[in-house]
């Protein structure tokens, strides 16, 4: 590196991915920081996504430079990834070690990561802090709480985040609201979406499906939370409902590998076949937002679709008790119909005859909330930097 160049290096920032989303809410981050000479920045991979529909795929589309680090940790328990998260990047960060660590939403590559970064003292900035379902049957909403309590930053993505915080104890002046990262992405690539007839086509779609999703539009379909597909008779009402829904619109499904070996194991392929349903593999992003932005409904249990379908104006229906993110209700298209079966068909049915529910873009969800994080981050580093240096300066007193 030009010597001009390196003097200007002020700050060295680690930024921790592991899973899918964290991959999209990263994208942009990088975006600034990496425009910004003063940064160093490092991108750290842990693995835990790591085949091509559910990790390179998102690289590729989204410019994601290569990772400088990969600690390949695989599958296995959340458990078992956190731990060899732990294991694999405490002596990368002891090498080497940065002035911020910064982690993104709630995966076990987000808890590992920032348990390891605030055992060696090094500060934890979490994008998409403060949000809470309340229910700590889910694996993510563990990793939140943890992932919150030990980060010195907590950027937060909706307004009722910070209320969340402040009731767990956190200190105001850690929170800062600084807008949806995820929606920065969906804003950047939605002109570059493939169309969904191509993607259709390309996933081996029927004639008979092709023509009536011409002629009636489609919905899509995402399922992989736990709590819906790991248990056969919960997966297998959903399946049951899925189905009833394709026979009143056409539907593209979306599956997850975890989804994927669960059907299997049920042997709900079948049941699957009597439907009006297009079953792909994991899809890309550019792909799915294709699909997304032209659907007449999403039905789904992911917590970063019922964000995009908020974003894009398409009414959503969440296969969930309750959500983290009540902005896409409030504000959003966003309504939570459970896992009843009857509940599905209910909402599926008003939406297909009234339009479904509309919605606004929630504040700040701009495409600008990277330039927020990123701001955020320089001024808490320059205020540790000045904390440091007036605790070194002389006091003045006389031994
Ligand atoms: C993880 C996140 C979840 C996020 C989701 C998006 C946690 C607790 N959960 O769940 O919040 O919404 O990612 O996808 O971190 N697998 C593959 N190929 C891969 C990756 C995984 O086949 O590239 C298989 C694994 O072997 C495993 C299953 O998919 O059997 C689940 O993967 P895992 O990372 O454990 O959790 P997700 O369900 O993907």
């Amino acid at each position: 590196m030009p010597q001009t160049q390196m003097s200007t290096v002020r700050w060295r920032i680690d930024c921790v991915v592991g899973a899918r989303p964290n991959f999209v809410k990263i994208a942009p981050i990088l975006l600034v920081l990496r425009a910004r000479p003063h940064f160093s920045v490092r991108l750290i991979h842990t693995g835990q996504h790591y085949d091509v529909a559910m990790n390179s795929v998102f690289f590729e589309e989204l410019k994601i430079p290569a990772p400088d680090i990969n600690l390949e940790v695989g599958s296995g328990t959340g458990t078992e990834q956190t731990a060899r998260i732990m294991l694999a990047l405490e002596p990368v960060l002891t090498a080497d070690r940065p002035d911020m660590l910064i982690v993104v939403g709630d995966v076990n590559s987000t808890l590992a990561a920032s348990l390891v970064s605030a055992k060696l003292l090094i500060p934890v900035a979490h994008v998409e802090a403060g949000l809470r379902s309340n229910d700590r049957t889910m694996p993510e909403e563990i990793n939140r709480l943890a992932t919150d309590r030990l980060s010195e930053l907590l950027l937060t993505s909706e307004e009722d985040a910070a209320a969340n915080l402040i009731r767990e104890g956190v200190a105001p002046e850690k929170i800062h609201f600084v807008g949806n990262v995820m929606i920065d992405t969906l804003y950047a690539s939605v002109e570059h979406a493939v169309a969904p007839m191509a993607t259709f086509a390309e996933s081996w779609a029927s004639p008979a499906f092709l023509a009536a999703a011409r002629e009636q539009g489609f919905g899509f379909v995402t399922m992989h939370r736990p709590s819906n597909v790991d248990d056969l008779a919960t997966l297998s009402a959903i399946i049951g409902a899925i189905v009833d829904v394709s026979r009143k619109l056409p539907l593209v499904f979306a599956m997850h590998p975890r989804t994927r070996s669960a059907v299997e194991r049920a042997d709900l392929k079948p049941m699957l076949q009597k439907g009006h349903i297009l079953v792909t593999p994991p899809l890309s992003y550019l792909k799915a937002l294709g699909i997304m932005r032209e659907a007449r409904l999403v039905v789904t249990d992911s917590g970063g679709i019922q964000e995009e379908t908020t974003a894009l104006g398409v009414p959503c229906l969440t296969v969930r008790e309750n959500t983290e993110r009540p902005v896409t209700i409030a504000e959003g298209t966003n309504t939570l119909v459970g896992t009843s079966p009857h509940a599905l068909l209910a909402a599926v049915q008003d939406i297909l005859t009234a339009g479904g529910k509309g919605g606004r873009i929630p504040p700040l969800w701009d495409g600008k909330a990277a330039q927020r994080v990123t701001d955020r981050i320089e001024a808490f580093l320059d205020g540790l930097a000045r904390s440091k240096s007036e605790a070194l300066a002389p006091t003045g007193l006389q031994l």
